[in-house]
């Protein structure tokens, strides 16, 4: 679906962010004692070094996977980095009117896993998640900012995941892709200029069986080259829709954000469109790929490392599972 751009008569301004990540840290050396690989095969292929977990094999305790209840949950991770963000802004949980929960992996299949969230927050307003894979979180910035020019003052938005317990530990063509965690944005209402200048959202369901988990608990199943090929081709196609639409250059561009599933997906994108390496902004080396969280974690750390200042365009862009694509160009408002 092609996305439009330009005034909306209401500007919105993203004034909170936060991150949260789970305590336990593989690395690709602990990696090798589950299945045949290496650090260094890991490293080529991938760029990621460690990722973060809440549940699998290395989670210390009696029941290495947790339940709704428990630490280390889509819902735990959500309510930590929502709580950073509200904070950051000076903002009430009460003056949020809706909260927007993009995750691949709820805590449950019924409720969505919004409702336990916004009830600790204590968000005064809606609640619901929003599942578009990998390409969620950009999805879901489109959604929260229209519902802020629909009407609303304040809308939350989170991605956060548990993918290690989708993950199947002794599948050695996947298990070392993925991460868990959380990052969160608030949008806001504000008179003048908006900060979403062009986006652009697309799905191609033809596609399930390149990359799918099933509810039978056997783990992802991907096929690695199609998605990488497809990926970059999608990814690259969306960002130059989107750029196009907010009638900016690349060149403009001071941080491309790109969804943190390959450094080498990553970088060829990026040398597709002509942004420098240097303009990325990337945590894969440490996070892995944490699917809806992976575009908010990499924007709060530049943004905690000073890498974003007023008026600075932002570009981001992700695609997933589905196969799902997204992309944005954001303008830095302070
Ligand atoms: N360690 C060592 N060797 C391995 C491993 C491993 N963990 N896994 C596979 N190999 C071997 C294979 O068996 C194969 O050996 P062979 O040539 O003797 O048969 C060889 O390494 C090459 O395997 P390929 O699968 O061809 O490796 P490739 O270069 O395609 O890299 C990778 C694999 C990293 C998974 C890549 O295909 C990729 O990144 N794909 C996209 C992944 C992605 O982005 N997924 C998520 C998108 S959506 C979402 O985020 C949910």
């Amino acid at each position: 679906m092609a996305g439009g751009s330009g005034p909306t008569g209401r500007g919105v301004t993203i004034s909170g962010w936060g991150a949260s990540l789970p305590e336990t840290v593989v690395t690709n050396a602990d990696l090798t004692t589950l299945f045949d690989t290496s650090d260094e095969w890991i490293v080529e292929r991938s760029g990621i070094r460690s990722r973060h977990v809440a549940t699998g094999p290395f989670v210390p305790g009696p029941d290495a996977h947790a339940d709704v209840d428990g630490v280390g949950t889509t819902a735990t991770l959500s309510i930590e980095a929502g709580r950073r963000a509200l904070a950051r802004a000076g903002v009430e949980p009460s003056e949020v009117g809706l909260l927007i929960l993009c995750t691949t992996s709820p805590d449950q299949a019924v409720p969505a896993t919004s409702a336990a969230v916004a009830a600790s927050l204590g968000i005064g307003g809606g609640a619901m998640d929003l599942n578009a894979a990998c390409a969620g979180f950009t999805y879901g910035m489109v959604a929260a900012h229209g519902m802020v020019t629909a009407g609303l003052d304040r809308v939350l938005l989170i991605g956060a995941e548990t993918l290690s317990r989708l993950t199947n530990w002794t599948d050695r063509t996947n298990a070392f892709l993925f991460g868990d965690g959380a990052g969160a944005l608030l949008f806001e209402a504000v008179g003048g200029d908006d900060g979403l200048l062009g986006w652009d959202l697309g799905v191609d369901g033809s596609l399930v069986s390149i990359l799918y988990a099933d509810h039978d608990g056997s783990g992802m199943v991907m096929k690695g080259k199609e998605v990488f090929r497809r990926a970059i081709r999608a990814t690259v196609e969306s960002a130059t829709a989107s750029l196009e639409r907010a009638k900016v250059d690349p060149a403009e561009v001071a941080l491309f954000v790109p969804h943190q599933a390959n450094w080498r997906i990553m970088s060829a994108v990026a040398e597709r469109l002509g942004i420098g390496e240097d303009r990325i902004a990337s945590v894969i080396e440490h996070t892995g790929n944490t699917s809806s969280a992976s575009i908010p974690l990499a924007l709060v750390e530049a943004l905690e490392a000073g890498r974003v200042h007023e008026g600075d365009v932002i570009l981001l862009a992700g695609f997933g599972a589905g196969m799902t694509w997204a992309s944005a160009v954001w303008r830095w408002l302070g």
